[in-house]
């Protein structure tokens, strides 16, 4: 048997009449397909796809950081069976204009709910839905972020920073991580968690299995609060309605929460001590309430602390066969 591996993407563009994606036709088959080809030597999966999608689309693209889909199927060319893998990517475009490449004889911009039947490969079927989903809710939080991101521009009194940092990771997983507000690194790199107390969870993430990249991380507040001060009451309330509206957009099965301030926001805990080290569960999530990494950085001997919390989500994610989230490819 030959194996074979090819790149592709969903590409979506948003209009008044909704989402629609970009589908191709190939002379003599009358299904469409997505735009998709071989991986060459060298190439990753995500330049091939890239590269595939400038040469048959005229597109140039980006890809979404956090997703990937892949098919396998196996087929016969003259005597041979070919085992083929491939990798989707998905894409957002605001350009409708398309130069298809000789290959094809046609394209269209199809609304996501109709392009099933119009795809009709069985593969592609299967993941269509899911690839749907994500796009809905990637739209849903770049519309909630935008809104966030203008909340100091509405508010006659702002001491925070001005720069927004949005929540980072697939929005396809089951676990979100929640912390207090960005400091000063985040503030600067417009990204969660990628100061010192990010450096330090991250490790200890490692070490219990549970990889960064499969989780969502995002904070209750999230501007600066110049000083690294913790954000203040009101400051809290004005950020507290756009995290909730986060938590139902991802609709996680589990949430951590690093810190008095995300304990006492989301579920009105007041005491770490008291509360962390079991599993609280509300509206269907499960919450694990534990330090903030950088209570941990100022009093390094209650590292254990925090470890042995994320060691519980682990065990959690097992028992309950997330097994996505502690996966390291
Ligand atoms: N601490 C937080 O609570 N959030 C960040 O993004 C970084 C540090």
């Amino acid at each position: 048997m030959k194996f074979e591996y090819s790149a592709g993407a969903f590409i979506y563009r948003k209009s008044t009449s909704g989402i629609s994606l970009l589908l191709l036709k190939k002379e003599g088959r009358d299904a469409y397909d997505l735009p998709k080809g071989h991986i060459e030597k060298g190439e990753t999966a995500e330049q091939a796809a890239i590269r595939e999608i400038k040469e048959e689309t005229g597109l140039t693209v980006q890809l979404f950081n956090h997703f990937h889909i892949s098919t396998h199927y196996v087929f016969t060319s003259g005597k041979e069976k070919i085992s083929k893998s491939v990798k989707f990517f998905i894409s957002k475009t605001n350009s409708s204009k398309v130069k298809i490449s000789e290959e094809h004889i046609g394209y269209e911009w199809a609304p996501i709910k109709k392009a099933g039947p119009m795809l009709k490969h069985k593969d592609l079927l299967k993941i269509l839905p899911k690839v749907a989903e994500y796009i809905e809710k990637t739209d849903k939080m770049q519309e909630l972020n935008n809104e966030y991101a203008k909340l100091p521009e509405g508010s006659k009194e702002w001491d925070l920073s001005k720069n927004f940092v949005p929540g980072e990771g697939p929005l396809d997983t089951g676990t979100m991580f929640i912390g207090q507000a960005p400091g000063a690194n985040e503030d600067l790199q417009k990204r969660p968690f990628v100061g010192r107390s990010g450096m330090l969870l991250d490790r200890l993430l490692n070490e219990t299995k549970v990889y960064r990249k499969n989780i969502y991380i995002t904070s209750v507040v999230q501007f600066f609060p110049p000083k690294n001060r913790e954000p203040s009451k009101e400051e809290i309330e004005k950020c507290k309605p756009f995290i909730l509206r986060q938590i139902l957009i991802l609709k996680p099965d589990y949430i951590v929460l690093l810190g008095r301030v995300a304990a006492k926001t989301i579920l009105g805990e007041d005491s770490i001590s008291k509360s962390r080290g079991r599993i609280f569960r509300k509206d269907g999530i499960k919450y694990i309430i534990t330090l903030h990494p950088s209570a941990v950085l100022r009093f390094p001997k209650n590292e254990y602390v925090l470890k042995n919390d994320l060691a519980l989500l682990a065990d959690e994610l097992k028992k309950d066969k997330k097994a996505e989230v502690i996966k390291d490819n």
